[in-house]
């Protein structure tokens, strides 16, 4: 894994970008995977910004998100449906017929998880993986204990998972108890893996990805098995890393890397 530590929230997001933006420069019709929460928000400003001020041009792109909560309808405010385009969709110049999001609300789950995985393929795979992480080191919707092979399918949510998201919603009895969400074999098969955490609470999840065992009970730590995935964290989320000193030097030295510790006007990509 490559760890790139930012000094807070906004550099870890512009940096985030940067990546992004060069794997749809170097391939224009690039398959994206992309992800919801707090935690991309900045990246995803970011990409608007890229897109109306540089003229980064999504028009062939493809985008497949990682899950949405079962029995949401699209236009649920606290659906992913809602803020994909709340926050991303509704500025970019991405097709429609390009974006997949998994459906909250179809009637036949195991058939669209199949159908879903097969569009995955279909579009030739994912080229890069954007990824957020909960608390208990979940990565989309997959649980502790959830089978580092898994592939699409539903998941009942943690109690902790719950109480994390309720944030996003009225009330917290609103919170859906499953979701339909890829699973962490499918994750692994995007060539290039992007993901990003800050604060210093998921800094114990953070540890667990990085230097913990390679274990269901962090779904995380199989990025291990990723040979190319890239942490970008801002200060705080680095707190609880035994190797710090080392990732920093490595960032300091690595000659040529494009992550290497810059002043903010050196190119960073
Ligand atoms: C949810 C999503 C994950 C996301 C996690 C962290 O559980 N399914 O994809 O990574 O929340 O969310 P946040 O970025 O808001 O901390």
């Amino acid at each position: 894994m490559r760890i790139v530590i930012t000094e807070n929230y906004d550099e870890m997001s512009r940096i985030g970008a940067r990546i992004v933006a060069r794997t749809i420069n170097e391939k224009p019709n690039a398959v994206l995977g992309l992800a919801t929460g707090g935690t991309p928000i900045g990246l995803y400003r970011e990409l608007v910004r890229m897109h109306r001020e540089e003229g980064l041009d999504f028009s062939r792109v493809t985008t497949f998100n990682l899950d949405e909560y079962v029995g949401l309808p699209k236009d649920s405010p606290a659906s992913y449906h809602w803020f994909m385009r709340e926050n991303l969709f509704q500025y970019l110049n991405i097709p429609e017929q390009n974006i997949y999001i998994p459906s909250g609300t179809t009637d036949n789950y195991e058939a669209f998880c199949t159908w879903y995985e097969a569009r995955i393929r279909e579009s030739g795979g994912i080229d890069l993986q954007l990824l957020g992480i909960g608390t208990d080191g979940h990565i989309a919707f997959n649980e502790p204990t959830s089978s580092l092979g898994s592939r699409t399918r539903i998941k009942t949510l943690a109690k902790q998972t719950i109480l994390d998201n309720a944030r996003y919603f009225e009330r917290p009895e609103d919170v859906p108890i499953y979701a339909i969400t890829m699973g962490v074999g499918t994750i692994l098969e995007a060539r290039k893996i992007l993901i990003l955490a800050n604060g210093r609470y998921k800094a114990p999840a953070v540890a667990a990805m990085i230097e913990g065992p390679v274990t269901s009970m962090c779904t995380a730590s199989a990025l291990q098995m990723h040979p190319e995935t890239v942490c970008v964290l801002d200060r705080e989320a680095t707190k609880d890393l035994q190797m710090l000193e080392y990732y920093e030097w490595v960032q300091e030295k690595s000659p040529g890397s494009p992550y290497r510790k810059r002043r903010e006007d050196t190119p960073l990509l």
